[in-house]
């Protein structure tokens, strides 16, 4: 409870000019980035990233309250959201108000996210009037990816789209919608036309704030886009690491004596 009392509210990091998200799935990520991060996304990216799976939709309610648990135990400032795993909001309201609750009450996490606008717009109300935060992710959505990754906002219909989502979700009581790799004018647009803070990811500089996957900025992962910036090659740094312990544990040169008991 005190921990909670201490950390940032949503009032407060919305009133900030920009405002900064990042992924975390484990302690040592979840305590570096809630130095500097308002908000801190428990993402369903777990899956691929952490443990090498092809898709998000792999990931299930277990595997991501046990990652969001040691994020909430182990940061005090940020504001955490919780990704909810697909198959766990689309078959009924009832279905994902009882997974949000679980997630939220095992976890000690503030919100959830859930992706998509008009098609679970009953559902986002639903949670929203049972006292669950809930952020919005529109654009690109990888639990219902069929294929590569593309591009969202090109043609007419999507345009049209995601302005009615964007104002269903809205409507629907969201606090804030991640906007994944879609065009740079609509994201322009969207932002001219709502009042609620959009979170880009490939979008637009215009967003209230940008997230992106920590691991994919520190460079642990191969993952590779053009909305990507990699500040830190630690794959290249590792590896060098690594290469002179094998050589030091083959030539004797670890352990020292100073190193033994
Ligand atoms: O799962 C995730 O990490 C996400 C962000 C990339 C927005 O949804």
């Amino acid at each position: 409870m005190n921990i909670l009392r201490k950390r940032k509210s949503l009032k407060k990091i919305f009133l900030r000019k920009k405002v900064v998200c990042l992924t975390a799935y484990t302690s040592p990520i979840a305590s570096l980035v809630d130095e500097f991060a308002d908000i801190i996304l428990v993402g369903d990216s777990v899956g691929p990233v952490l443990y090498g799976l092809k898709s998000t939709r792999e990931v299930n309610l277990d595997m991501i309250i046990s990652h969001a648990k040691a994020v909430v135990n182990n940061t005090k400032n940020a504001f955490i959201v919780v990704d909810m795993p697909f198959g766990t909001y689309e078959k009924s309201r009832k279905d994902a108000l009882k997974n949000a609750q679980k997630i939220i009450s095992s976890t000690g996490a503030m919100a959830v996210k859930v992706e998509g606008g008009e098609k679970i717009f009953e559902t986002i109300k639903f949670l929203a009037n049972n006292n669950i935060k809930v952020m919005g992710h529109l654009g690109m959505l990888p639990q219902s990816l069929k294929g590569k990754p593309v591009v969202y906002g090109k043609s007419l219909k999507e345009k049209k789209q995601i302005l009615r989502d964007v104002s269903l979700l809205e409507k629907a009581g969201v606090f804030s919608i991640v906007i994944e790799c879609t065009l740079k004018s609509l994201v322009d647009d969207l932002i001219k036309r709502t009042d609620l803070p959009l979170i880009g990811i490939g979008a637009s500089s215009k967003c209230k704030g940008q997230i992106l996957v920590t691991e994919d900025i520190l460079g642990m992962t191969k993952f590779n886009s053009k909305f990507l910036k990699q500040y830190y090659n630690f794959l290249k740094d590792a590896r060098k690491a690594v290469k002179k312990y094998t050589s030091d544990v083959r030539t004797k040169k670890y352990p020292k004596k100073s190193q033994c008991y």
